[in-house]
């Protein structure tokens, strides 16, 4: 691969997929019993109603000053949360961990890592969440664990090992095995040689990420009995990350030349995966009632079908990656190209099914300098306007910490401001073939995930509110201008049009369950669409571009009263609108 083919790679690739744990059966049953009492109002389907917000607990707030978030800071900031609108939290992992990738290297699926807290502070931040009636969603991450979890500590051991088939292993004497393509290896390759046993192992994450052998019944059961653990403390679902990925052919056949530019149809949708969803749906999930959210599911909107569609009994929801990596070709960011995209999904979950509506994510660069114009001038407005887009589509909105104030790239000049083992292993493999590095560092201004992961911005005390210590990764300066303290004051800030945007979404359940239709498709700058349930029908109106423009009203829609959402003081209805850049209207029609 060229380097500047692979940089792309690294940084998009994984995003466009995108025994040991002995708690006394004692110690469930008293936690379960204590979370009946704080267990929220829930009614079916509940899910699709929410609005989603999503926490990044490294980055969110430091209660003690080591410089890393925690879970006494997010407790601290209850009443912030509430104050959003949001019904439910999805926590990034929590879970004890070496972090090579910040928590989705799991060591121990019930604890609570050190770092972030202690199991106590986890039932009071559940609590403290149930009691302003916002549901708690956590990542479950089983494609893989870390190579320091026990399980793996003993298969790799020796190979008559219990748990040797808990994991994916080749035997040397057997050769090479065939080569399997890896997102965070700094050799691209998914077999790491381990000399105690003279075998290799799959990853396909980093090399302290082991996959895990879903085709071992042992394994699922472990995993369902750890599920239960945490459901029956009284959460409200989990997020299945990478899970798409979880079945493989053990026989680990042959792909064709270049399978890595297109990993989702090889390594995603493996033989018997939705067998495993509905085990896991039958012996788990369906005796809670709870949400549930795949990350990437498949190829397309057919694939991504078969993990929501309720008559299977698998998932919820699921959510795509083809929004978020539209922007990452050589043609940039096209709008006309973005509303094609989302009708489409649209259209194929109208009948059934739901899916996510998300811009940003930990995953993911800043959503306001990606499909946004972070430019002081127009980094509001549009922010506002992303957040609109989010909270008006049919789907469930997440809500990724900080979008709701407009945070943007930090955009890092040197590779030891990075913290991602995506970035570093990618700089380091471009460095190790002698390729072009600054290349590689333009690119990951753009697309780092780091950029995401920068701490939250409170406001204008030093570090930004968010640690008295050093912080992990650093506070992208613009905290000054942009933090929550100044936004809450100010009535025309992006905050308060977020809260502005739940509550209207809360109001009007018809940009809920509402049929979507685009309007005029091939507009390059305006995405406009309709939202249409019985007698109640709302028009979106969104200008993404940093120009002012106008917009003729499509013959037969008649709008009624004021807007219920507009991103600027003043509306003036007509049959040419005419719209403020990255103006963004929530319309009633008659
Ligand atoms: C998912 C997570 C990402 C992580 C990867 C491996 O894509 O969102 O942060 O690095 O899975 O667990
Ligand atoms: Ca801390």
């Amino acid at each position: 691969m060229t380097n500047a083919r692979f940089t792309l790679a690294l940084l998009a690739l994984w995003g466009l997929v995108a025994a040991c744990n002995q708690t006394s059966t004692k110690t469930e049953t008293a936690v379960s019993a204590a979370a009946d009492s704080t267990t929220v109002a829930k009614k079916p389907g509940w899910w699709k109603e929410t609005v989603v917000y999503q926490i990044y607990p490294r980055s969110f707030r430091d209660s003690n000053g080591d410089g890393v978030g925690d879970l006494r800071g997010i407790i601290a900031k209850l009443d912030y949360l509430q104050d959003l609108g949001v019904g439910t939290v999805w926590l990034n992992p929590i879970y004890a961990s070496p972090n090579d990738d910040n928590g989705y290297d799991i060591s121990d699926y019930r604890r609570i890592m050190p770092e972030f807290g202690t199991m106590q502070d986890f039932d009071a931040l559940l609590n403290g969440l149930h009691q302003r009636n916002i549901k708690l969603v956590m990542d479950l991450v089983v494609n893989h664990s870390s190579d320091e979890h026990e399980w793996f500590k003993q298969a790799r051991s020796y190979r008559t090992n219990p748990y040797r088939d808990y994991y994916h292993w080749w035997p040397a004497e057997k050769g090479k095995p065939t080569p399997r393509w890896s997102f965070f290896d700094v050799n691209s390759d998914a077999w790491k040689y381990d000399s105690l046993t003279n075998s290799y192992y799959l990853h396909y994450f980093s090399r302290k990420q082991p996959d895990l052998n879903w085709e071992n019944p042992k394994l699922r059961q472990e995993v369902y009995k750890m599920m239960r653990f945490w459901l029956d403390k009284g959460i409200d679902g989990f997020r299945l990350d990478a899970f798409q990925f979880a079945a493989k052919d053990t026989t680990f056949p042959v792909l064709p030349a270049g399978y890595e530019k297109n990993i989702i149809k090889y390594y995603g949708h493996g033989p018997h995966l939705h067998d495993y969803l509905q085990e896991m749906n039958r012996e788990v999930l369906s005796k809670y009632n709870v949400m549930t959210v795949a990350e990437g599911a498949g190829s397309g909107p057919a694939d991504a079908m078969l993990f929501v569609d309720p008559a299977r009994k698998e998932l919820n929801m699921a959510y795509h990656f083809e929004g978020v990596d539209l922007g990452l070709g050589p043609k940039g960011f096209q709008l006309a190209e973005f509303k094609r995209l989302y009708t489409r999904w649209d259209s194929a979950f109208a009948q059934k099914g739901w899916l996510s509506i998300f811009l940003g994510n930990h995953d993911q660069p800043r959503m306001v300098s990606k499909f946004g114009d972070d430019r002081p001038a127009f980094r509001a407005p549009s922010a506002k306007l992303l957040n609109t887009f989010i909270l008006t589509m049919r789907g469930t909105p997440y809500c990724y910490n900080g979008d709701e104030l407009g945070m943007s790239n930090i955009r890092f000049d040197k590779i030891e401001d990075y913290r991602d083992v995506a970035t570093r292993n990618g700089y380091q493999q471009v460095k190790n073939q002698g390729g072009n590095l600054s290349a590689f560092l333009a690119t990951a201004k753009r697309f780092a995930r780091d950029n995401g992961r920068t701490p939250f911005q409170w406001d204008t005390t030093r570090n930004a509110g968010f640690t008295t210590g050093t912080p992990w990764l650093k506070i992208n300066p613009n905290y000054r201008d942009v933090n929550a303290a100044a936004q809450d004051q100010d009535p025309n800030s992006v905050l308060n049009h977020f809260r502005r945007a739940t509550a209207v979404r809360q109001e009007h359940p018809v940009l809920v369950h509402g049929r979507y239709q685009l309007l005029d498709a091939a507009n390059p700058h305006i995405y406009a669409y309709t939202r249409t349930e019985g007698q109640n029908k709302a028009l979106v109106v969104l200008n993404f571009s940093s120009e002012p423009r106008s917009w003729l009203l499509p013959a037969g829609l008649q709008l009624s009263g004021a807007p219920w959402l507009n991103n600027y003081p003043t509306f003036t209805p007509a049959a040419t609108l005419a719209l403020e850049p990255w103006q963004a209207l929530v319309l009633p029609l008659r």
